[in-house]
C-alpha cells in the first residue's frame, strides 16, 4: 500500500454551506496524520494554473461557521479536455501533491473520476452540493442549510400570500433533482411541490388546482423545482387557464446557497473530512465519503455520479396527504 505524504484539497462547482467546515476537517486531520496539505484555489481551474498554497492548522481557524468556500470555486471548461487534465496532473507533480480531496457535486466528482483513471491519481470525493443529488449518501454537505433557508423564506412569503389571497409559485434550486423542493414543501406546509422525479404523468398543476379548489382555500404556496421552466412556466399557465386566481412568482435564487452552515452541515462536513483522510490511510482510492443511517460509508465515485438518486415515494405521499 502506497503511503500518502501530501494531499491537495479543492472545492469545485457551486459553493455550498459547510464546504469550509470540510476544508478545515480535511486539513487538520491530514496534518494530524503527518501529511502536508496544499490548498488549491478556484477548483480544477486553479489546479491547471497552479494557484496553490500550503495550508497549516491556523489557515483554517475561524472558518467552520462561514458559508461559501475559502478556497474559492469555479466551473472549469479546460478541465473537461484531456489537455487540461494533463496540465492539472503536471501541476500536481510540480508541487509534489500525491493525492487529492475533491469537494463538490456531480460535475466536479465526474472530473475526479477522469483524472484518477488517466493518471492513476488517488482521489477521495466529498459530496458538497445543496442539491442532495449524489447516489450513496443520505445527505450532501450544504443541503440541510439550503433547506432551512428555503423554509425561512417560504414562511415569510406565506404572510403575503395569506394577506392578499394569492397563489405563490416559489422556485427553488436543485438542478435536475427535487429534494429541496419536496422537503421544503413538507417543512413549510406548502400546498404542493412540482418536482422532476414525479413520474406519474398526472398534470401536477391541474391536480393541485383541483385539490385547492376543493378545500376552497384562498391562498396557496406551490414549491417548484427550477427544471423545465420552473415557477414562471406554471404561473403563466394558471394566468391563462385559471384567470380567477391572483398569482405571483418568487424565485429564491442564489440566496439558497449562502449563509452560515447549520449545525447538521458542520458536523456532517467535519465527519466526512476526517473520514477522507482515514480512507486514504486505509488504502481506499477513488471513493466518495457518504453517510448512510448515520454511519460513514465509502461509495465508488463513478457510482455516486452516475446513478440517479430516487426520491422516496413516501415523501410525495406525505405532502399530498397533509395538504388535503
Ligand atoms: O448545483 C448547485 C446549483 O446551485 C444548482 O442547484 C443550480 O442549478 C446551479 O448550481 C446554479 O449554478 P450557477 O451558480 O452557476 O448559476
Amino acid at each position: 500500500m502506497r503511503t500518502i505524504n501530501s494531499i491537495g484539497i479543492l472545492t469545485s462547482g457551486g459553493d455550498s454551506p459547510g464546504m469550509n467546515a470540510a476544508i478545515r476537517a480535511v486539513t487538520r486531520s491530514a496534518i494530524y496524520s503527518g501529511m502536508k496539505v496544499f490548498g488549491i484555489y478556484r477548483g480544477w481551474e486553479g489546479l491547471i494554473n497552479g494557484e496553490i498554497k500550503e495550508l497549516t492548522t491556523e489557515s483554517v481557524s475561524n472558518t467552520i461557521q462561514r458559508g461559501g468556500t475559502i478556497l474559492k470555486t469555479a466551473r472549469s471548461e479546460a478541465f473537461r479536455t484531456v489537455e487540461g487534465r494533463q496540465k492539472a496532473y503536471d501541476t500536481m507533480c510540480r508541487f509534489g501533491i500525491e493525492a487529492l480531496v475533491v469537494i463538490g457535486g456531480n460535475g466536479s466528482l465526474s472530473g475526479a473520476v477522469e483524472l484518477a483513471r488517466e493518471f492513476d491519481v488517488p482521489v477521495i470525493g466529498l459530496p458538497g452540493t445543496i442539491d442532495n443529488d449524489l447516489y450513496g449518501t443520505d445527505s450532501t454537505i450544504g443541503y440541510d442549510t439550503a433547506l432551512n433557508t428555503i423554509v425561512e423564506c417560504v414562511d415569510k412569503i406565506r404572510d403575503t400570500a395569506t394577506s392578499h389571497d394569492r397563489i405563490f409559485f416559489v422556485e427553488v434550486m436543485g438542478r435536475d433533482a427535487g429534494f429541496l423542493a419536496q422537503n421544503s414543501a413538507i417543512a413549510a406546509g406548502a400546498e404542493a411541490a412540482i418536482i422532476p422525479e414525479d413520474e406519474t404523468h398526472i398534470d401536477q398543476l391541474a391536480s393541485f388546482i383541483e385539490r385547492g379548489i376543493r378545500k376552497s382555500k384562498n391562498s396557496s404556496i406551490v414549491i417548484v423545482s427550477e427544471k423545465d421552466g420552473g415557477a414562471m412556466h406554471y404561473a403563466e399557465r394558471v394566468r391563462k387557464e385559471y384567470p380567477q386566481y391572483n398569482v405571483r412568482v418568487s424565485i429564491l435564487g442564489h440566496l439558497q446557497r449562502g449563509g452560515k452552515p447549520t449545525a447538521y452541515d458542520r458536523i456532517l462536513a467535519s465527519r466526512m473530512g476526517v473520514a477522507a483522510i482515514e480512507a486514504f490511510n486505509e488504502g481506499q482510492r477513488n471513493v466518495m465519503i457518504g453517510i448512510k443511517d448515520d454511519k460513514i460509508v465509502y461509495v465508488p465515485i463513478a457510482r455516486a455520479v452516475k446513478i440517479n438518486r430516487p426520491i422516496e415515494k413516501e415523501l410525495i405521499s406525505v405532502l399530498s396527504i397533509l395538504s388535503t
